[in-house]
């Protein structure tokens, strides 16, 4: 079904890229980033800010998409998964999670790498307690758990000084 506007777009930032959305202001950004713009990388698991599956970054701090009205979202800095790396040139991080097989089913590695990407850009170096309590937010049903740890924990231990590889 068409998504009902009002006229007035929307700009967000998305991926280092402004883009316009015609969408209702009270339409949650997660539609917006996956409807409108294609990015699949945030995914609808709960709608109700319970399992972390639709995490993007926002200015910094991982954000669950499925909650964030899209007008509250204008004028911030957005990374989504697509923003970190693609599948040819993945990211430190991304590379991890490959390199640890870390995905059972996959559908929330996504929030998965991008909770944990806001957790190394504030701090490069985590203990596994701070992985553990920053992606105490993200729901795996699979169970690989151990592996989404080791893959974290692989960039903290080799990291220089500075995090990321967000490209935006
Ligand atoms: Fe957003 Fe579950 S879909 S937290």
């Amino acid at each position: 079904m068409a998504q009902q506007t009002t006229g007035k777009p929307i700009t967000i930032n998305v991926n280092g890229r402004d883009h316009v959305i015609d969408a209702p202001p009270d339409s949650m950004l997660l539609y917006a980033l996956r409807d409108n713009l294609g990015l699949r990388g945030p995914k609808f698991g709960c709608g109700l800010s319970e399992c972390g599956a639709c995490t993007v970054i926002l200015n910094g701090n991982a954000t669950h998409s499925c909650i964030m009205p899209l007008a509250a979202a204008e004028g911030q800095k957005i990374t989504t998964l697509e923003g970190l790396g693609t599948k040819e040139t993945p990211n430190r991080l991304q590379e991890a999670f490959i390199e640890e097989q870390a995905a059972q089913c996959g559908y929330c590695i996504g929030g998965m790498i991008m909770t944990a990407q806001a957790l190394l850009d504030r701090n490069p170096n985590p203990t596994r307690d701070d992985i553990k309590q920053a992606l105490d937010g993200n729901l795996c049903r699979c169970g690989t758990h151990m592996r989404i740890l080791r893959a974290v924990e692989r960039v903290a231990n080799s990291n220089p000084a500075t995090g990321t590889g967000t490209k935006s």
